[in-house]
C-alpha cells in the first residue's frame, strides 16, 4: 500500500473511532469509513436488499447503502417464484428495478438464484411429466440469463442442491431431469448468459462432507467442458460454532479448481438455536418461546465483544486470502433487516450484522476495518 493511502485510511480510521456511536448522526455520513473503499483492492463487499430498499422507499437506507456496499444480492427479488409465477409468465418489473438500481449506484449484481429446490412457483411441483420439467426448466434459465447477460455480474446458477453428506439432494430436478442436472443448468446460462460470471452456491459447503460434494459437482462440471467461475459459500454461521478452520481449508480446496470463492450471504447469529443445527435451510421452522428470544433489550457487552472477535477473526482470513476471492456478501443491511429474526424462529431480535438497528456501526464493524488497518501497517 502507497504511503499516502495509508495515511488516508488511517486517518479516517482513527476519526470514525473517535465519534461515539451513540450521538445521532445521519446514517451513512462521512464520519464512518465505508467497507468498500477500505477493501478496495481486495474483493468487492455485497449486501442483501429486499424490495423497499431496490425501490429506495426507506431514505435512511438509500443514502446508507451505496455509500457502504459496492455490490448486492436481491434478497428474494430474482428468485423463480417471484419472477416466473406461471407457465409463460414472467414478472420481469421486479428484476427490472434491480439492474437500475445496480447501474445507478454503479454495485455489481449478483443474480440469486435460476435454479434452486426452494422459493420455486407453485405450478412447477405440479409438473408430473419429465419432458414438461425439462422445458420448465430450460426455458427459465435461458429466458433469465439472456435477458440479463452482461447486466448481472453473476449467477447463482444452481443454489443448494448438496446433502449435508455431500449426496445430490433429492428434488423436482433431481427427481424428473437425474443427476446430470446441475451440469445442464450450467450449459444452458452458460449459452445464454456469455458476459455473466457463473457460480454454484450452498450453505455449510466448508464443512468437509458437503465440501467434498461441492469439490466433486464443481469437477463435474468442468469435466463436461462446461464453464463454472465461482462458488459461493454462504456463510450463515452461528456465534457459538464459526467453523475457521474449515473456512480455511475450502477457499484452498475451492481455488485449487481455479475458481473463485465468495461468502455470499454472511451473517452470525447470537440466539439460542435448541437443535444446534448449522447451516440456513429455508423449511425449518420452530416454535416460538420466550427463552429462545433473550436479548430484546440489546445485546449484552459480552456477546457483543464475542462477535466483534468472531468478525474480526473472519475478516482476518479472508484478508489472508484475499487472492482467491471475489466478493463478501452480508445477507441484510444491518440488525433490523436480517432475516435471521424470522428463521428458524419467527418474531426474534437478532443481532448478526456488522451496523444496528440504526445503521450506526457496532464494535464488529469497527474490529473489521482494524484488521485491515493492521495488515496496511504490517506491510510498510
Ligand atoms: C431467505 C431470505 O432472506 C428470506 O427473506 C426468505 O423468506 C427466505 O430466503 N439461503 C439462500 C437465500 O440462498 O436465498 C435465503 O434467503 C437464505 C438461505
Amino acid at each position: 500500500m502507497k504511503k499516502y493511502s495509508l495515511i488516508v485510511l488511517l486517518l479516517s480510521i482513527g476519526l470514525a473511532c473517535c465519534v461515539s456511536t451513540g450521538g445521532r448522526k445521519m446514517p451513512g455520513s462521512g464520519k464512518t469509513p465505508s467497507l468498500k473503499d477500505v477493501f478496495k483492492g481486495d474483493f468487492v463487499i455485497g449486501v442483501a436488499l429486499n424490495r423497499t430498499q431496490i425501490e429506495e422507499r426507506d431514505s435512511a437506507a438509500a443514502v446508507f447503502i451505496p455509500r457502504q456496499f459496492n455490490a448486492f444480492t436481491p434478497e428474494n427479488g430474482m428468485k423463480a417464484a417471484l419472477l416466473h409465477p406461471q407457465w409463460d409468465t414472467y414478472n420481469f418489473a421486479e428484476a427490472d428495478k434491480i439492474i437500475a438500481y445496480g447501474r445507478k449506484h454503479r454495485m455489481q449484481i449478483n443474480g440469486h438464484t435460476l435454479i434452486w429446490h426452494s422459493q420455486l412457483p407453485s405450478f412447477v411441483l405440479r409438473i408430473k411429466d419429465k419432458d414438461s420439467l425439462r422445458r420448465f426448466f430450460a426455458e427459465h434459465i435461458s429466458t433469465i440469463a439472456s435477458r440479463y447477460d452482461g447486466q448481472v455480474y453473476s449467477w447463482d446458477v444452481v443454489n443448494e442442491a448438496l446433502n449435508e453428506d455431500g449426496t445430490l439432494r433429492r428434488s423436482v430436478f433431481r427427481e424428473k431431469l437425474g443427476e446430470d442436472y446441475v451440469v445442464e443448468a450450467f450449459r444452458l446460462a452458460q449459452l445464454a448468459a456469455p458476459n455473466t460470471r457463473l457460480y454454484y452456491n450452498d450453505y455449510n459447503i466448508e464443512r468437509p462432507w458437503k465440501r467434498a460434494g461441492a469439490l466433486a459437482l464443481i469437477k463435474k462440471i468442468q469435466a463436461a467442458g462446461v464453464r463454472i467461475d465461482g462458488v459461493g459459500i454462504q456463510g450463515h454461521w452461528h456465534i457459538n460454532n464459526l467453523p475457521l478452520e474449515d473456512i480455511e481449508q475450502s477457499i484452498l480446496e475451492f481455488s485449487s479448481l481455479g475458481v473463485k470463492v465468495m461468502f455470499t450471504e454472511l451473517d452470525i447469529s447470537v440466539l439460542p438455536d435448541p437443535a444446534h443445527a448449522n447451516g440456513a435451510d429455508i423449511s425449518r421452522n420452530l416454535a416460538f418461546n420466550a427463552a429462545l428470544n433473550p436479548y430484546t433489550n440489546g445485546l449484552p457487552d459480552s456477546l457483543q465483544s464475542r462477535l466483534a472477535g468472531s468478525y474480526e477473526e473472519l475478516f482476518r482470513l479472508f484478508l489472508k486470502h484475499k487472492d482467491k476471492i471475489g466478493r463478501i456478501t452480508f445477507w441484510g443491511v444491518n440488525d433490523r433487516y436480517s432475516w435471521l429474526n424470522n428463521w428458524p424462529v419467527r418474531g426474534r431480535t437478532n443481532y448478526p450484522m456488522l451496523f444496528d438497528r440504526q445503521f450506526d456501526p457496532k464494535p464488529a464493524f469497527y474490529k473489521v476495518i482494524a484488521v485491515k488497518a493492521g495488515n496496511a501497517v504490517r506491510k510498510q
